[in-house]
């Protein structure tokens, strides 16, 4: 499989517009280092003209252009994107739906049943789609094991992983998690017998998600905070990591080993991707001492038209 990843940011992207940050007013002033990253996507393939969108970010737009691969021209009006698949009902992973309402055959959505109520209620945007390409839903077993195709890739199969992380700030379940309000992705191809697990919010790496991490060979996964409390420190929110359903990269303060870089040093001979970053996060600064720490731990950091081939 190929996967293309569209967006490595998390919301906001970096620079965020409205954010005087070091990353951000670094990243502007063009400085060493510093590159420009669009809100979180990854697309994937089976090597076909055909790709499967994960997430719809609000820069869908932008991503598409820079993206060429993901439109195929074979008639008039044209898309290589076969369907999308999504993380959870955030913004910054749902609200470039809109932008694809011009499509010619109602869009192919894939989402848990908690993720479908935020959009059809707290964040509309299914019933507003209704009156453009209009939607046709595929919902996401939370329970069941078993794992889905997306046709014509039948070669790839796609298992929906239930996570602990957080519901959107609009949601009402913010506070009061359903199971399916974020899952993970265990993408494998069958042909190449590889296997990849995708999860940009992970508040936890819990004992029943071990198997799955286990048996991935690459995992690409969560990297938004470098410190539990990297918005509040900065004067940003008041907000830590875990209450937006991140884990950080580096330990909690008395909580050795709780942090994602030793996690992740659990499961030695994997790739290790971070994506979804914060533009708070010193790991931006591709030249800073936290890269070197990431590189020592074999963890590599995601970057927008990055490909991984598994
Ligand atoms: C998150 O995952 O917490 C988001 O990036 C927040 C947002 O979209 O603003
Ligand atoms: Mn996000
Ligand atoms: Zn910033």
């Amino acid at each position: 499989m190929k996967i293309k990843v569209l967006g490595s940011a998390a919301g906001g992207g970096f620079p965020q517009w409205n954010c005087n940050c070091n990353n951000c007013q670094s990243v502007r002033a063009g400085k060493p280092g510093f590159t420009a990253r669009t809100q979180s996507s990854i697309a994937i393939s089976d090597g076909s003209p055909n790709w499967i969108l994960v997430n719809a970010s609000p820069d869908i737009l932008t991503q598409i252009k820079n993206t060429p691969e993901l439109q195929p021209n074979r008639s008039p009006r044209d898309t290589g994107i076969c369907g999308v698949i999504l993380m959870d009902a955030q913004i910054d992973h749902v609200t470039g739906l809109l932008m694809m309402r011009e499509g010619k055959v109602p869009m192919r959505l894939y989402t848990t049943p908690a993720v479908w109520e935020d959009l059809t209620s707290g964040l509309p945007l299914v019933p507003t789609l209704e009156y453009y390409c209009g939607v046709k839903w595929t919902p996401l077993c939370t329970e069941c094991e078993k794992p889905f195709s997306i046709a014509p890739m039948d070669t790839l199969r796609i298992k929906s992983i239930p996570l602990i992380s957080k519901a959107p700030p609009y949601s009402p379940s913010r506070y009061a998690g359903r199971v399916g309000d974020n899952i993970g992705l265990m993408i494998e191809d069958t042909q190449s017998g590889k296997r990849v697990f995708y999860a940009p919010g992970l508040e936890r790496i819990t004992d029943d998600l071990l198997p799955h991490v286990e048996a991935a060979d690459v995992l690409l996964v969560d990297g938004t905070f470098w410190t539990e409390d990297e918005m509040v420190r900065n004067g940003f929110s008041k907000k830590m990591a875990a209450d937006m359903g991140h884990l950080p990269q580096t330990d909690l303060p008395h909580r050795d080993g709780s942090g994602m870089i030793s996690q992740l040093d659990r499961f030695p001979g994997k790739r290790k991707i971070l994506i979804h970053i914060n533009n708070t996060n010193p790991i931006l600064n591709e030249l800073g001492p936290e890269r070197d720490i990431l590189a020592r731990h074999g963890i590599e950091v995601s970057f927008d038209g990055m490909e991984i081939l598994a």
